[in-house]
């Protein structure tokens, strides 16, 4: 094991990335501690965009702070307000088909933890392979299948959380609820469905994409997931939300996937994915 990845296990690396981020909070805000933690999936990074009297902390500036390479990720964590309350977000995330271990991916998940975060709000772009899908659509994210790694695997931090975390509710019911009577109050509206995570970086197969129909998933990605499993490891409440980027049903004879038309469908979605976070916010 390298010395990197057996450093991980070690809670001290997390306390420096955690020391550092909280001076510089200090430097701008005093003694503060952000209510939640929001993590921008690809293409939806504009959501740091609305953040008000944001600190913008680039990961190459954190100690043992992996760095993004992906299309449509930028590396920067951003602190400030949204919906009235103050929050930290994740300009960027860490995927698993990169080459990042689970460790490396999930690494900022405890960092908000250790720096206090009381809710842990996801994004990602996903192929919807639910029929009634349509690119643009916004997807609650009601529960998942993983067919990633599981990122606790190993030593467990018990720190962090228990040996075996319970999964039967991983995501919050409670958030859900505001983010059904935020959409409805903005005249959106949302599909609720099952989020199935592969590791990428290859898209599916028509044969794949039929297959996770079958077992259940109504859309698919490469993320979200690791992210998710390591907070309800520490008893955080998640919300998440997919933006569904392509159909994956009927394929025309002529289609392919391709990474910038979903970083496009992304975008696009983006405002109205900030307006339902925000007012989940607003309402916490
Ligand atoms: N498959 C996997 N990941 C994705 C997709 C998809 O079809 N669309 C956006 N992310």
């Amino acid at each position: 094991m390298s010395t990197q990845l057996s450093n991980m296990f070690d809670t001290s690396v997390y306390e420096e990335a955690c020391g550092y981020i909280s001076g510089r909070v200090k430097e701008s805000f005093g003694e503060r501690k952000p209510i939640a933690g929001v993590i921008l999936g690809s293409g939806l990074g504009g959501l740091a965009d609305v953040i008000e009297s944001s600190l913008v902390i680039p990961y190459s500036d954190i100690p043992h702070f992996p760095q993004s390479t992906a299309v449509g990720h930028k590396g920067n964590l951003i602190f400030g307000m949204l919906g009235g309350k103050f929050i930290v977000a994740m300009q960027g995330r860490f995927h698993y088909y990169e080459g990042y271990e689970m460790r490396q991916v999930t690494f900022p998940v405890r960092i908000m933890k250790l720096l206090g975060i009381d809710y842990l709000f996801v994004s990602n772009a996903a192929g919807g392979v639910n029929y009634d899908y349509r690119v643009g659509d916004l997807m609650i994210i009601r529960d998942h299948i993983n067919l990633m790694p599981n990122p606790l695997v190993g030593k467990n931090n018990d720190r962090f959380g228990p040996r075996f975390p319970d999964m039967t509710r991983p995501y919050d019911r409670t958030l859900i609820a505001k983010a059904e009577e935020v959409a409805e109050r903005l005249g959106y509206s949302l599909k609720k469905g099952v989020y199935l995570a592969g590791t990428g970086p290859t898209y599916e197969t028509p044969s794949e994409y039929e297959y996770f129909r079958r077992i259940g998933a109504d859309a698919v990605g490469m993320s979200t997931v690791p992210e998710v499993i390591v907070a309800r490891h520490s008893g955080i409440p998640v919300f998440g939300m997919s933006v569904i980027t392509n159909e994956a049903h009927h394929f025309a004879d002529d289609f392919v996937n391709d990474g910038d038309d979903v970083v496009k469908a992304a975008n696009e979605a983006a405002g109205r994915m900030t307006a339902i976070f925000t007012g989940i916010l607003e309402s916490l």
